[in-house]
């Protein structure tokens, strides 16, 4: 049976349809000047999953090389499409990723509020590193989490 969900690559033309998912997850949405840009940057891994029947944008997970470090920078599911596992799998293309380029470890900051998300890293294997004081534009911390690449290794063997 075909698949219900696709996987691809972020490219120029997809920045509207990223923003209409990136509006439903987000009160402080970053602008379409940003999706726009980050079509064409240097040093990032950004995949999306495409419901295959409607072609539309389902999920979007947008990350950024940083040295060693994949630093994760936005991830949203269309809210009718939570819990069926898909922030999980494009975390975990990530994480290959991450491998395949020889890095080290994938970073990401979290609303200290955000417990479905905190959740999912946690159930990842990702660990709390630290606190970003104030981070956000309203105030509230970041939560800092961390996954080191011979983690995921060990890790591997239960997926
Ligand atoms: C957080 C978010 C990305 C999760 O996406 P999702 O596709 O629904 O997550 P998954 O189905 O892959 O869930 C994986 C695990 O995460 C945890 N989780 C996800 N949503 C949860 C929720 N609402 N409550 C509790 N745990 C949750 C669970 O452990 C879940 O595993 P389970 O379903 O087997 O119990 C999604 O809710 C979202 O887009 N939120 C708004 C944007 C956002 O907060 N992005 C993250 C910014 S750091």
């Amino acid at each position: 049976m075909a698949e219900r969900f696709y996987e691809r690559a972020y490219c120029p033309g997809d920045e509207t349809a990223v923003m209409e998912v990136e509006l439903e997850c987000f009160a402080d949405a970053w602008p379409l000047s940003f999706f726009i840009s980050e079509t064409i940057a240097e040093g990032r891994f950004h995949r999306l999953l495409i419901e295959a029947a409607t072609e539309r944008v389902a999920a979007y997970l947008l990350s950024a090389w940083q040295y060693l470090d994949l630093h994760v920078l936005n991830l949203g599911v269309r809210k009718e499409f939570r819990r069926k596992g898909l922030a999980r799998r494009l975390m975990r293309r990530a994480e290959e990723e991450m491998l395949r380029q020889g890095g080290e470890s994938i970073i990401l900051e979290v609303r200290e509020s955000n417990q479905p998300a905190r959740r999912l890293y946690l159930g990842l294997g990702f660990e709390e590193i630290g606190c970003r004081a104030g981070y956000y534009g309203d105030g509230e911390n970041a939560v800092v989490m961390q996954k080191h690449s011979e983690k995921w290794v060990s890790d591997a063997e239960t997926w």
